[in-house]
């Protein structure tokens, strides 16, 4: 059996191969910086920047922030220009908190409040198209209803490259057009917790049932949302899942999910083509259909459920290419043989949980859906108290 290894070894994207991420590839560092600060700051932002949206020219040179640099390093100017616009009180503290493929997140604060900032990367050329779907996604964040599960993109810092005009972008803003802005960062809602992918290579949470009935509903819910906002979600994976265990018998975990970056409109009975996602998580029918649909996060919730369960990945092969055939050849099994493969990687599923993956990993029109796979989920959660 193959431990789930260092974040990202194995949890390829389809770009270049780059070792963790949707889009491009930069290893994570080893150890996650932490913080004790209340994790509903954010929300007294968001009643803040709720109002209308403001544009701002960035003077030539920004004042350097002199008390925070005394200790910190100083604000990048994209962060400069986000707590001017909030605005947040100086002296502010900036610190990275990880990085993804198309992004480094930073935990940003004045003492009072307390917001994570995503800095989107500029990308290579051969992957622009990518990049602008992901900060289409990145937007679509905004148009999620607040959701306990589901972490708030507050705005989106946007930049109008003729004019060397700033502006937040919030919820229902109505003239905000790609066209003439290019996204540069999201503020979103920070989240004292520490992603899924990392709790469980440092050995924080123990893979097992139980977890994977409590992150399996959470992230239902929110997909359930996500849908309903006629959104596919696409990015389904440990490291885009913010996890902080119960304070206390009988209190509930926190269960989060992050990254927008994928995201992207779909309404019902429609279809996309878009080849993206991470390889262990994606359904056969992203890379070997010309289109797919909703279905997908189903299937990478069976993938995660897996993973959460067992601690190991669903598929053998390190090589990307190899994991693509992998899927395909498990894809083409019955339910019989899908089992046997699964009892052969893992022998001591829950016969139920078993049940609720092979639902999720059969073809797109006869896959369970996740009102189905949540209420099993919940029917599973009773039964073992
Ligand atoms: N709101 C948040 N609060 C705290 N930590 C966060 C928050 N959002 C993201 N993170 C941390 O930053 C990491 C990277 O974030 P995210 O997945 O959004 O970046 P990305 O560049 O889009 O990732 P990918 O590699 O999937 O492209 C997450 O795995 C998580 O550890
Ligand atoms: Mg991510």
């Amino acid at each position: 059996m193959t431990p789930l290894k260092e974040p990202g070894k194995q949890d390829l994207s389809f770009s270049t191969n780059p070792p963790r991420g949707a889009v491009a590839a930069t290893a994570r560092p080893a150890k996650h910086n932490q913080y004790s600060v209340k994790p509903d700051d954010g929300v007294a932002i968001a009643g803040k920047i709720a109002g209308e949206s403001i544009d701002l020219p960035l003077p030539e040179k920004a004042p350097i922030n002199k008390r925070a640099s005394r200790h910190y390093p100083p604000l990048s100017k994209t962060e400069q220009v986000i707590v001017q616009l909030l605005p947040l009180k100086e002296p502010v503290e900036s610190r990275k908190i990880n990085e993804g493929g198309s992004s480094v997140v930073k935990k940003v604060s004045d003492g009072q409040q307390t917001i994570a900032v995503k800095l989107l990367k500029d990308k290579a050329v051969s992957i622009e198209r990518r990049l602008i779907q992901q900060k289409n996604g990145e937007i679509s964040g905004l148009n999620i209803p607040d959701h306990p599960n589901i972490v708030k993109t507050l705005a989106v810092l946007v930049r109008r490259e003729a004019k060397n005009e700033y502006r937040l972008i919030q919820h229902g803003d109505p003239d905000f057009s790609l066209a003439l802005y290019r996204p540069l960062a999201c503020v979103l809602e920070y989240v004292d917790a520490i992603d899924l992918c990392e709790s469980l290579v440092n050995k924080k949470v123990q893979p097992g049932l139980d977890l994977a009935v409590d992150i399996g509903r959470k992230i239902c819910a929110a997909l359930m949302c996500i849908h309903g906002q006629n959104l596919v979600y696409r990015d389904i994976k440990p490291e885009n899942i913010l996890y902080a265990p119960p304070k206390a018998p009988g209190e509930e975990s926190m269960v989060k999910l992050t990254d927008m970056g994928l995201t992207k409109h779909l309404k019902k009975n429609d279809y996309t083509r878009t080849l993206c996602g991470t390889v262990d998580y994606a359904a056969p029918e992203v890379f070997s259909e010309s289109k797919y649909n909703h279905t997908v996060d189903a299937w990478s919730l069976g993938v995660l459920l897996f993973v959460v369960s067992t601690g190991i990945r669903l598929y053998n092969s390190k090589d990307e290419s190899k994991v693509y055939k992998e899927i395909i050849r498990f894809n083409g099994k019955n339910e019989a043989q899908k089992r046997l493969y699964m009892l052969s990687r893992f022998r001591f599923f829950h016969p139920e949980l078993l049940n609720i993956m092979l639902s999720l990993f059969r073809k797109p029109r006869q896959r369970m859906a996740l009102s189905e796979a949540k209420a099993a989920l919940d029917q599973l959660a009773g039964s073992k108290q």
